[in-house]
């Protein structure tokens, strides 16, 4: 008997070399250490042994479904191994396979040049200013020496709220409210922001766009101040070659008021379509900040001086990249958009 089950090790061995699934496996477990197997039928003999044979044999039996025990999940393990070592080979992944692209989005123009205006002006020291959207008349144009009534006014067509409150004009009410804001001490700063007037849209025209206002007030400022400044902005965007000229022109906040033009950058004074043949290119208003402001603001106008300007930024953006219409800011066409 005991050589019986030394022979079915062998048997069991060859058998799951046979077996290649689980469920394999699990038939020899069954054919061997199940009811109906060989060991079964010997222990089902026990009864007729002698002890000393009965405990040989019942040890001999432990051995054996011990060894059979282990040869199922020697097995069991080598086929999940192959089983992944499958799914490995037949899953490996090109890494040479270019990605999909996303696409990402791009700066828009108008706050493209917004920041290099912004740049030029932080360099010389200036701070950036903001102020709100939904402005008092009486900072849009009272405390701008624009009393109710003045023939101004019907410069600046306004979306008004009720009767003190509108859409702004213009940024420059940002100049009252930072000179009120610094009661008395000298000021240098910027201001970008959207301003809007009751036009009827077109290629030039729109009831919405953009302005930086510029405002420096300290002791000795000069009409030279505000003329170099310019002439170093003009020249950083539309290039280090061209002449800046003043002429005078009408604005109730600034005496003298100028408006400043540069030598056409495409024909380079020449005459072309751009300059409409005159050689010079209007690009933003400006002036000395009018004594009336000032002292409003509670400045001496004895004491300080100042000057301000105000530039459109898709004026400067559509000269600087030959466009053509106002309106292609605001329609959000990629195509447009993608050229920045
Ligand atoms: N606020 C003026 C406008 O919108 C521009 C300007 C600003 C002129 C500052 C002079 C000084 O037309």
């Amino acid at each position: 008997m005991l050589e019986k089950l030394l022979s079915l090790k062998n048997q069991v061995v060859n058998d799951l070399k046979k077996a290649n699934t689980i469920n394999e496996v699990n038939e020899t477990k069954a054919a061997y250490l199940g009811k109906k197997s060989p060991l079964q039928e010997l222990m089902s003999k026990m009864r007729d042994l002698s002890v000393e044979e009965r405990k040989e044999l019942g040890k001999a039996a432990n051995e054996f479904r011990a060894f059979v025990e282990k040869e199922l999940s020697k097995r069991i393990t080598e086929i999940n191994e192959e089983a992944i070592n499958k799914r490995l080979e037949s899953e490996t992944i090109d890494v040479t396979l270019p990605g999909r692209k996303f696409r990402t989005g791009t700066i828009h123009p108008l706050r493209k040049i917004t920041r290099e205006i912004e740049d030029f002006f932080l360099g010389m020291g200036y701070k950036i200013e903001e102020g709100p959207e939904i402005e008092l008349d009486q900072y849009n144009f009272e405390m701008l020496n624009l009393p109710k009534g003045h023939p101004a006014r019907e410069m600046q067509d306004s979306f008004y709220i009720d009767e003190n409150t509108l859409l702004r004009t213009h940024t420059s009410p940002v100049q009252v409210r930072t000179l009120l804001k610094a009661k008395g001490e000298p000021v240098k700063i910027i201001c970008p922001g959207k301003v809007y007037r009751r036009d009827n849209d077109d290629a030039t025209h729109s009831h919405q766009f953009m302005q930086i206002e510029g405002l420096v007030v300290d002791k000795d400022i000069t009409l030279a101040d505000l003329k170099g400044t310019l002439t170093m902005l003009c020249k950083k965007m539309f290039g280090e070659n061209l002449e800046i000229r003043f002429r005078p022109s009408f604005f109730p906040f600034t005496e003298p008021s100028v408006e400043v033009d540069v030598t056409c950058f495409k024909c380079n004074g020449a005459g072309c379509s751009l300059c409409k043949s005159s050689g010079w290119i209007e690009v933003l208003g400006a002036g000395m900040v009018h004594p009336n402001v000032l002292r409003m603001a509670g400045y001496d106008p004895k004491v300080y001086q100042g000057f301000a300007f105000g530039l459109g930024i898709e004026r400067f953006s559509m000269l600087m990249n030959s466009i053509d219409d106002i309106r292609h800011f605001y329609t959000n066409d990629p195509r447009f958009l993608r050229q920045f």
